[in-house]
């Protein structure tokens, strides 16, 4: 797998590319690429061993510019456990990220909400995940070119990002609140007995992204935050049916939000 990550970010650093920062744009979530004075952007079937896209709301391609007067790089498109990919699979661009020189990787998904305070087009900052896929991407031979065989978990949302994520949440007036993600492998939502039961282990909104590149971040020490876009309200004794479409509908009217928020975290990093 290495010898892949390295291929595939060798042809990324002979097309020029010098991201500081990566960034993962999740379900219904594009705006933020408008702010961006693009220079490249390569699909990932022009990628060597990128894995490809197969949710039609999520576009493929990587996106590489300046944004707030630092170089990024935005995965618009992520890939997912319920499409079928490894978990090492669903990491390859983080990692391939990592070899291009980034520091920092903001994340971002739609999630459900699991805290009955917490209501449909809020954005959440992850102060902390669960676990609940079936495994995780530093299952097998560690690579040690990439990190060490136990990393530690005890921090994985950098403070200093979450920090700044609220100072700018202040200023811009959202109304921005913490918690913690449940990662479940989906693609179905859950049972009311489920989301009784993720309510009651502690986390605050659940989602199907997110906690494999996370620990993938931690894997490699990179800074790390992430951001929830809450699509849909998951009181388990007033359950309404949830549709796809509804959740991404959600998902782009809290778009221009997470972008905004983004864009300042990106200038003040
Ligand atoms: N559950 C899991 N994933 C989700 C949800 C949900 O309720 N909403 C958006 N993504």
């Amino acid at each position: 797998m290495f010898s892949q990550i390295t291929a595939a970010a060798d042809f990324l650093i002979q097309k020029g590319l010098q991201p500081q920062i990566g960034i993962v744009l999740g379900t219904g979530l594009g705006k933020l690429v408008n702010e961006i004075k693009i220079e490249q952007e390569i699909s990932y079937s022009d990628i060597p061993y990128f894995p490809l896209s197969t949710v039609e709301s999520h576009v493929g391609k990587l996106i590489y510019g300046t944004l707030s007067g630092k170089k990024v790089l935005v995965m618009q498109g992520r890939f997912h456990y319920y499409e079928g990919y490894t978990f090492q699979q669903v990491v390859f661009p983080i990692n391939v990220m990592k070899l291009l020189g980034i520091q920092y990787i903001l994340l971002s998904n739609a999630a459900g909400a699991v805290n009955p305070e917490f209501k449909k087009g809020m954005l959440m900052v992850l102060d902390d995940h669960i676990n609940l896929q079936p495994g995780n991407p530093l299952i097998g031979p560690n690579e040690e070119r990439l990190g060490t065989r136990f990393p530690d978990m005890s921090c994985p949302y950098s403070k200093a990002l979450n920090d700044l994520l609220f100072q700018i949440g202040a200023r811009q007036k959202l109304n921005l609140c913490k918690g913690i993600y449940a990662a479940v492998p989906g693609p179905m939502l859950e049972t009311r007995a489920e989301y009784r039961y993720i309510r009651r282990i502690g986390a605050d909104a659940v989602g199907m992204s997110t906690v494999p590149e996370v620990i993938a971040a931690a894997h490699m020490g990179l800074q790390c935050c992430a951001v929830s876009v809450l699509t849909d309200e998951c009181d388990p004794d007033n359950l309404a049916a949830v549709n796809i479409a509804d959740i991404i509908a959600v998902a782009q009217q809290s778009d221009a939000l997470l972008s905004n928020l983004y864009k300042e975290l990106v200038g003040a990093i």
